[in-house]
């Protein structure tokens, strides 16, 4: 019997890793990808892995194409479980491509290193889950070093993160002695990840346990447990799902150790696809018709041809290859002839995906990020973000003649969220905007390789850039009409206000208390 949607929903997970560089991101994505049989061996994700710090060097890996690709959206399978992991950049100048895959989740893993606590990346990126009531499974990771207290960590996740937290597994000793995990509440355990099934014990101290660790470490541990069960908060499933309390597991996913009982929490405990919010209404994940959102474009993946790629977190419904979406933004109706999943290397036909899923739809330019994708409904979701650059420049091109080709090179990376693109009303050069120093350099290095536009930046007079509004049209117009030289249009050809410092801004604003400024633009 096919499977029904509503069980084809529940089975779903879709989620993210948060961390701070080095806490073991990668190495938990490649154990938990063995684990779902999408790849063969440890080190093909590592082998992959963007992990140099230089700029120069970060180049040359992003020139190879495809690399953040296979790891943008990894499908695998555990347990009668589908899970999407949805990859997120590591390097904080790629910030807004975080935020928006933070968009199409529905849960987060938050990885931290038992020796360093909670970093700054980690708490900015739980912040950005927070705002959005993501819940969070905790994994602290790397007990098979020197690592501090477990419970002086439990109380820094609670007080940094303002987060209850229940620990639902603990390490068997730490560091050289790391031996197992132990599950506080089932009295079941295991030694390492080879241990498929829990292991039933009588209690901490039972024999089986104590008899991981050297003599002199045995006392401490079982009383350790027993204040673990007796002080600390049960695992409460709605406040999980609510996003006040986190349940925590630890392990060493080098060593192979509690990644098991992660991927299981995530089955067991970890939401099915959400409701969508949308403008007009709440969309739920088993209704029948299917609505999607585009929250990542990734162009060029094939140098060879230019497509690109829309990555399209399913919000309701079934996406069958072949079927007639519309495409709300422009009314048009478009043929979801080739929509792909992605495993670790590979990438496959997409015959039908449920909400919850992610599949990636090849197109030339027709799909923008925060596209609505429906059976003919004219519903918009809301809410991928567009922030306010912190960088503005002009590009300066060394052959004047290729302004054209430029022209298209630069609404193309715009489409595609590689830099904002305003264009001054004054008919001046067009401006790019990024968040981090580091999108520039992708910008030149990709109009260099795939447009062949070799190009400089400009510092432009502007540092500060804002989206402006009104409730009265005539008084928008006005401000625009009176600061016709600082006033640029974007993408969607809505107006943003150009100034040289944030006083200029403030400036501005205090005088003109009818117009809004403001620093985040949802797509649309
Ligand atoms: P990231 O993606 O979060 O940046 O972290 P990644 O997995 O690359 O891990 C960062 C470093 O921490 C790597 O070491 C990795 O091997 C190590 N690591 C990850 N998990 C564990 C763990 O559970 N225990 C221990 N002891 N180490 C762990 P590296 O020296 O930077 O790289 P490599 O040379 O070992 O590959």
């Amino acid at each position: 019997m096919p499977e029904s949607l509503a069980d084809a929903v529940a089975r779903r997970r879709t989620f993210a890793i948060i961390s701070h560089p080095d806490a073991g991101k990668t190495t938990l994505t490649e154990k938990l990808l063995l684990f779902g049989g999408a790849i063969q061996l440890a080190g093909e994700v590592k082998a992959k892995k963007n992990r140099i710090q230089t700029r120069s060097d970060w180049m040359k890996i992003e020139r190879e194409r495809g690399i953040s690709v296979v790891t943008s959206v990894m499908t695998f399978e555990y347990g009668g479980h589908v899970f999407n992991l949805l990859d997120t950049p590591g390097h904080e100048d790629f910030a807004d491509d975080t935020y928006r895959t933070l968009t199409a989740v529905d849960s987060a893993v938050m990885v931290i290193d038992a020796a360093k606590g909670i970093e700054p990346r980690t708490l900015k990126l739980f912040e950005v889950c927070r705002l959005r009531d993501i819940p969070i499974i905790t994994f602290v990771n790397k007990l098979d070093r020197e690592s501090r207290d477990p419970f002086e960590i439990l109380d820094e996740i609670e007080e940094k993160l303002a987060l209850d937290t229940a620990p639902v597994t603990w390490p068997i000793g730490r560091g050289k002695s790391f031996a197992g995990t132990y599950h506080l509440a089932d009295n079941t355990f295991r030694h390492s990840d080879e241990d498929v099934k829990p292991i039933p014990v009588n209690g901490p101290e039972a024999d089986a346990i104590s008899g991981l660790l050297p003599e002199h470490e045995r006392d401490a541990l079982v009383e350790e447990m027993l204040l673990a069960k007796e002080a600390c908060k049960p695992f409460d499933l709605q406040a999980f799902r609510e996003g006040h309390l986190t349940p925590v597991y630890f392990g060493s996913a080098l060593r192979n150790y509690g990644v098991r009982d992660l991927i299981e929490a995530l089955g067991k405990y970890g939401p099915a696809p959400r409701a969508q919010e949308a403008d007009t209404r709440k969309v739920e994940a088993t209704e029948e018709k299917m609505t999607s959102f585009v929250f990542k474009i990734q162009a060029n993946m094939d140098p060879n041809h230019r497509d690109r790629i829309a990555f399209v977190r399913v919000c309701s419904g079934k996406l069958e290859r072949g079927m007639k979406a519309k495409l709300v933004r422009t009314g048009k109706s478009i043929s979801l002839t080739a929509p792909q999943f992605f495993f670790a290397k590979n990438r496959i036909t997409a015959d039908e995906a449920f909400a919850g899923d992610v599949v990636g739809i090849p197109n030339h330019g027709t799909l923008r990020i925060g596209d609505t994708l429906t059976e003919g409904e004219d519903i918009l979701f809301r809410g991928v973000p567009n922030f306010a650059p912190e960088i503005l420049r002009r590009v300066r091109l060394t052959d004047a003649m290729k302004a054209k080709k430029l022209k298209e090179a630069l609404q193309q990376m715009a489409e595609e969220g590689v830099v904002q693109l305003f264009s001054p009303e004054d008919g001046s050069p067009a401006i790019v905007g990024v968040v981090g120093a580091l999108q520039l350099d992708v910008l030149k290095e990709r109009l260099k390789s795939e447009y062949a536009l070799p190009v400089d930046f400009e510092a432009s007079r502007f540092s500060v850039c804002r989206w402006i509004s009104a409730e009265d049209r005539a008084e928008l117009e006005r401000f625009i009409a009176a600061h016709r030289g600082d006033i640029a249009r974007d993408l969607d050809d809505d107006p943003v206000f150009l100034a040289p410092h944030e006083f200029g801004l403030n400036y501005e604003a205090e005088r003109w208390k009818a117009i809004t400024f403001t620093a985040v633009k949802d797509y649309q």
